[in-house]
């Protein structure tokens, strides 16, 4: 497989729906130390396999000192309690908008040894997970946003790239 070193806004790529991951084979370990690479390049805290052009449900997210990588994710529930807060995007260079997000999440998923746990998060960790598991559903930041402030965040992002 080819890797893209790092997919930016518009790419076509970005908005599309991400396969499931079969098998985890050498190919899967390959893209997700590619992942790491690239996510650590732009000093990044999340990642997810689109980003560098492989249509698959794999994320990467960077924890206190170690990346984890986490595959097919679900989320299993989500809280009614919301929060708003600013949230960027590797692909969207420089471009910051607030989100508003449900406080808390659980999420199932697999390994990259193919086990599979659930997790429940909330704060910063539920909103890292929730952007990038858009991701795997084609949905960026600006399609999180009113359309009056996506038509006014993307003609500055456009006049500075
Ligand atoms: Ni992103």
């Amino acid at each position: 497989m080819q890797y893209h070193p790092l997919v930016t806004y518009p790419n076509p790529i970005l908005r599309k729906k991400a396969n499931l991951v079969g098998e985890i084979t050498p190919e899967i370990e390959e893209l997700i130390s590619h992942m790491k690479t690239v996510m650590q390049q732009h000093n990044g805290i999340g990642l997810a396999a689109p980003q560098v052009g492989a249509p698959l449900q794999l994320f990467i997210v960077q924890e206190e000192d170690e990346v984890r990588a986490f595959l097919n994710p679900q989320i299993l529930s989500s809280s009614k309690e919301q929060e708003t807060d600013t949230e960027g995007c590797l692909s969207i260079p420089k471009l910051w908008v607030e989100v508003s997000r449900p406080h808390a999440i659980t999420v199932s998923c697999l390994t990259p040894k193919g086990k599979e746990i659930s997790l429940s998060l909330e704060g910063f960790s539920a909103r890292v997970f929730q952007h990038e598991i858009d991701h795997l559903n084609g949905i960026l930041i600006i399609n999180r946003i009113p359309f009056w402030k996506r038509w006014k965040a993307l003609r500055k992002y456009k006049s500075s790239s």
